[in-house]
Formats: structure tokens, sequence, C-alpha cells
């Protein structure tokens, strides 16, 4: 159990910080606080936001954000690494529902805390030994997060 919180951690460190530092600092928005259901799922989308799908793809790729690609293979031919960290996501949209695509982008954890894959929209509040430089912030925001699902659910 240590050595897996330590990896978790690890992840964070070399994953989940540098994808916020090398953005340029946003102002820190108000956190929109989710619910999942019994299923796992977060039907709602974060502040009730539309998500774009051609702006989650590009999220999808930046290494300053998402940076989903760096685990994960994508249907993106035209980048180069596709990492195997975590499984593919292709016809993510065939395995899980929109709600339960959610759910793993905002907080994997929640499901799998062994998880190396950083909650992308955990409450800051929950978050424990963030540097103070992020603390307050979530790696997505919730308009990035509603893209994202938008992209992944392109994905059938
Ligand atoms: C540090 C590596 C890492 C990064 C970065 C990462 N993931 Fe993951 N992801 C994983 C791992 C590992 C799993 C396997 C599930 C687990 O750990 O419990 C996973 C699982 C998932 C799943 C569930 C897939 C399934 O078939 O069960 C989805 C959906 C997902 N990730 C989406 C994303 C998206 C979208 C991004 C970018 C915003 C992203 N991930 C970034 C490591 C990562």
């Amino acid at each position: 159990m240590m050595i897996k919180k330590s990896l978790v951690l690890t992840a964070l460190v070399c994953l989940g910080l540098p994808m916020v530092s090398m953005a340029a600092e946003p102002p820190i928005e108000a956190y929109k606080a989710w619910t999942a259901n019994k299923d796992h799922a977060i039907t709602e989308a974060l502040g009730g936001l539309k998500g774009d799908a051609a702006r989650g793809r590009k999220l999808a790729i930046a290494s300053a954000k998402g940076n989903c690609l760096a685990c994960h293979q994508l249907p993106i031919p035209e980048e180069g690494f596709h990492g195997e960290v975590g499984p593919s996501l292709h016809g993510v949209a065939n395995r899980y529902s929109e709600g339960e695509i959610r759910m793993r982008i905002v907080d994997i954890q929640a499901l799998n805390p062994a998880s190396l894959m950083p909650p992308m929209y955990k409450n800051p509040a929950e978050l424990k030994q963030v540097a103070k430089k992020y603390a307050g912030r979530t790696i997505l925001t919730a308009q990035e997060v509603e893209d994202v699902v938008a992209y992944l659910m392109t994905l059938k």
C-alpha cells in the first residue's frame, strides 16, 4: 500500500504538476462540485457546461494539459508517441456511458486509489501535499473536462 501510494505521488509530481506549471497561470476559477451516482457515473456536466470535441482532442495531446497520450493510445495518428501505462481509449464510448467517462477523468482514484492516473478535477481542498503554487487548482478546468469528455464520446 505504501508503495502504491508513493507511485501515485510520483505520477502526480512527474505528470500532474508539470502539466499545470507549463501553462500560463490562469486565474483560479471557483471549483464546481460534482457528485457520482451509485454506478460511479457523474451524469451532470460540470457547471452545466457544454463540451467541444475538437478542443478536447487538442487537450488530450497537450502535455501541459490532460497529457492523455502520455499514458493512453488514442486515434490521433499525427502524434508519434502513444503511452501504454493505461488502457487504449479506442472505442471507449462503446464501453462506458458519458457519466462513467466523466467520472474517470474527474477522479479515477475514487474508483481505484492506487491508479496512476492523476485526478483531473478533484476538489482542490481535498488534495494533499500540493506545492503552494498549485494550491486551489484542478489539473483541468471544468470546461476542459467537458471538452475531453465530448472528445472521448466520439470514440465509438
Ligand atoms: C499517468 C498516466 C495517465 C494519464 C496522464 C492519464 N491516464 Fe487515464 N488511465 C491511466 C491508467 C493507469 C488507467 C487504468 C485504470 C486505473 O488505473 O484504475 C486509466 C484509465 C482511464 C480511463 C478508463 C479506461 C478503461 O478502459 O477502463 C479513461 C476513460 C481515461 N483513463 C481517460 C484519460 C484521459 C481523457 C486522460 C487525459 C485527460 C488520461 N486518462 C490521462 C493512466 C493515465
